[in-house]
C-alpha cells in the first residue's frame, strides 16, 4: 500500500476533515494502484503518469487520467512519495485546477520528506492545520484566489539535462544523468546487433539512444511505464536519432502482453518501487523478454552483481552467458 494513504485518509475517517458532497469534484494525485478514498459521493478524478498503477485504478473503477486535465475542481487529493520536485510538481496542479476556496489536503511520510513538504508549503501559503500520524503527516489549506502563473511555476521545475544534452524526467530513474549500469551496457553490446529491436523499460532512451548509432538495427521499439520518462525519450530520439525507425508504447511490462517479436531485446530492468530491492520485477521482465523474442533472438541485460536473475534466464533461454562484470554490474545474455 502506497505508506501515505492511511495518513491522508486518517483525518477524513476522524471526522477531523470532510470531503465536499455530493455535486463535487476531487482531483487526486500521486495515487498507486491500491488507492481507497475517503467516503464521499463525490466525483473523483484520479491521474497516475504510471502504468501499472494506470490499470490497476482503472480495474478497480476509477476515473484515470495519464495527465491531470480541467478546472474548477472544489478538492484535491495529494499523496506524497519519495520525489520532493515530483510532489511539487502535483502541488502546481492541485492549485492550477482546484477553484478558490477548495480543500487541498496532502500526507506523505516522515522518511519521504513529507515535514520539508510542509515546511515548503508554509513559505508560500496559509496552512489551516496538520496532524501527524503512522510515522507520517497529514496537512490541508484551502486554495488561495490569486495565483501568479510565476508561483506556479516556481513549483514545478523542468526535469534536468543530462551534461550530454539529453532530456531526463521529473520523478524518474537516472534523472539529469546517465546511469552508470545502463553504460556499461551499452558498451558491451556485441557488434552483430540488427534488425528489430526492443528497448525493454527504456526510462528517457539512453539504450535506444545508443542502439540507434548502429547502422543495421531497422527497428527500435521503446516499452516504458512511466510517461513523463517516456515522453523525454520521445524527444531524445527525435532530436539525437531522428533518423531512426522507432516506436513508443506506455507499457506494463509485467501486466500487459507484448504482440511483437524481435531480433534482440536490450534492457535495464527496475529492480524495486519500494525502498527494498524486488528481484522480482527484474525476473518478470526476463519471462516477459523471452516470449517477446523471435527464435533464435537474443535479450542483453544489466543488474547490479547481486540481483539473482542467472536462475531466471536459465530457466526462459535455450543458451545463457555472462558478457562482462566490473564491480558493480553485470550483462547476462540469453538466446531463444
Ligand atoms: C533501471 S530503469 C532503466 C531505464 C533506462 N533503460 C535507462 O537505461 O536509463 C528501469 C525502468 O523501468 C521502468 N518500469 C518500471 N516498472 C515497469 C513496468 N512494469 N513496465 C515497464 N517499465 C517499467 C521504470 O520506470 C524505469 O524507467
Amino acid at each position: 500500500m502506497h505508506e501515505a494513504l492511511p495518513i491522508l485518509l486518517y483525518p477524513f475517517d476522524r471526522g477531523i476533515l470532510e470531503m465536499p458532497g455530493s455535486s463535487a469534484r476531487i482531483l487526486v494525485l500521486g495515487a498507486s494502484g491500491d488507492l481507497r478514498l475517503p467516503e464521499t459521493d463525490a466525483k473523483a478524478d484520479v491521474v497516475s503518469d504510471f502504468r501499472p498503477d494506470f490499470l490497476a485504478l482503472q480495474r478497480d473503477g476509477f476515473s484515470v487520467f495519464s495527465e491531470a486535465q480541467g478546472e474548477g475542481y472544489d478538492a484535491a487529493l495529494l499523496l506524497l512519495g519519495r520525489n520532493r520536485r515530483e510532489n511539487e510538481t502535483h502541488l502546481a496542479e492541485a492549485l492550477r485546477r482546484v477553484r478558490p476556496g477548495g480543500l487541498i489536503a496532502a500526507a506523505g511520510s516522515k522518511q519521504d520528506g513529507a515535514p520539508g513538504f510542509r515546511k515548503r508549503i508554509a513559505e508560500l501559503l496559509p496552512i489551516e492545520d496538520h496532524l501527524s500520524k503512522y510515522h507520517g503527516l497529514a496537512l490541508w489549506f484551502r486554495r488561495p484566489g490569486l495565483l501568479e502563473e510565476g508561483f506556479l511555476a516556481s513549483l514545478s521545475s523542468p526535469a534536468e539535462v543530462t551534461s550530454e544534452g539529453y532530456a531526463t524526467a521529473v520523478g524518474g530513474f537516472s534523472e539529469g544523468v546517465v546511469d552508470a549500469g545502463s553504460r556499461f551496457l551499452a558498451e558491451n553490446l556485441p557488434s552483430d546487433i540488427s534488425g528489430e529491436v526492443a528497448d525493454f523499460a527504456a526510462g528517457w532512451g539512453y539504450l535506444s539512444l545508443r542502439l540507434a548509432e548502429r547502422s543495421a538495427v531497422s527497428l527500435i521499439d521503446l516499452y516504458e511505464a512511466h510517461l513523463p520518462s517516456l515522453e523525454a525519450a520521445k524527444r531524445n530520439m527525435a532530436a539525437r536519432a531522428s533518423e531512426t525507425n522507432c516506436r513508443f508504447f506506455w507499457h506494463d511490462l509485467l501486466g500487459e502482453p507484448v504482440t511483437r517479436r524481435y531480433d534482440v531485446i536490450a534492457m535495464n530492468p527496475p529492480f524495486h518501487r519500494s525502498r527494498a530491492a524486488e528481484p522480482d520485477m527484474g525476473r518478470g521482465m526476463v519471462a516477459t523478454a523471452a516470449k517477446s523474442l523471435k527464435p533464435g533472438g537474443r535479450l542483453f541485460l544489466v543488474a547490479n552483481r547481486g540481483l539473482p536473475y542467472e536462475a531466471a534466464m536459465e530457466e526462459h533461454f535455450r543458451q545463457v552467458g555472462e558478457i562482462a562484470r566490473d564491480e558493480s554490474y553485470k550483462v547476462l545474455w540469453g538466446r531463444k
